[in-house]
């Protein structure tokens, strides 16, 4: 059976690909955990922005290893903010949920992959600089091409030699509490596609890639 690890799952995709590759018999570990109790799921309590509750998570699961690894949880930050008017703080925040604390959880979590396996950043097309044609939610999207570099080096450094491939993955515009009522598609097509990917994806290698397994410029 394969497994996966879900960091931030209590909704919107993270719980959708939970339930989806619970549907298709994977085994799921999934964080943080109420509203998952009906989904089969193993849970597990992390706030990603505390470094120590991943720790405490990846010391718990002690000698199991997973297919995938998925570092989901994220982020808006108040969306009328601009560089010109955010606050230290508020920008702080988003830097810190979007970007440093998902490299610091994969970093704890990388060993807790299968040789074989992936590990995959929910990151967003809007965390693409190559492709970055217009000026909408400037800070989200610097946050996540943040997330974007941070994870280049994760790939040479901290993956290295071994055979776990790295995935940037974008969701597309999904409608959940993120991506709001107007967005492009339901959650249910962005896991089925999610899955998909994960599910055939094989090192070595990092992929910037969308729900369909399109390629995105970095
Ligand atoms: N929706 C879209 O159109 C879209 C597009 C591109 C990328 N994305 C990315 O896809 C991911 C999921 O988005 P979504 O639309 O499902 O958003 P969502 O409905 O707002 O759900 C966000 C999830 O992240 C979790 N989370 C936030 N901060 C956390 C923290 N400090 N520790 C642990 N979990 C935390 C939330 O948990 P709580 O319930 O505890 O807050 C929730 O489970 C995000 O990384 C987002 O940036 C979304």
């Amino acid at each position: 059976m394969p497994s996966a690890l879900i960091i931030g799952a209590s909704r919107g995709i993270g719980l959708g690909l939970t339930a989806e590759l619970i549907g298709r018999g994977w085994d799921v570990v999934a964080s943080p955990s109420p509203a998952l109790a009906a989904t089969g799921a193993r849970l597990a309590q992390v706030d990603i922005d505390t470094s120590e509750t991943v720790a405490t998570l990846a010391s718990s699961l002690a000698g199991e290893t997973f297919d995938h690894v998925l570092i989901n949880a994220g982020i808006t930050g108040g969306k009328a903010d601009t560089a010109s008017t955010v606050s230290r703080d508020a920008m702080a925040h988003l830097f810190w949920t979007n970007a440093i604390a998902p490299i610091r959880a994969g970093r704890i979590l990388l060993p807790l992959v299968k040789e074989g396996g992936s590990i995959g950043f929910m990151t967003s097309i809007l965390g693409s600089v190559g492709g970055r044609t217009h000026g909408y939610a400037e800070l989200y999207s610097a946050s996540k091409a943040a997330l974007n570099s941070l994870t280049r080096g994760f790939a040479v450094q901290d993956v290295g030699s071994r055979s776990v491939a790295v995935l940037n993955l974008h969701p597309g515009w999904v409608k959940t509490d993120m991506g709001g009522p107007d967005a492009d598609i339901d959650v249910a097509t962005s896991v089925g596609g999610l899955a998909d990917v994960i599910a055939a994806t094989r090192p070595p290698g990092q992929r910037y890639i969308d729900y369909s397994g399109a390629a995105i410029p970095w």
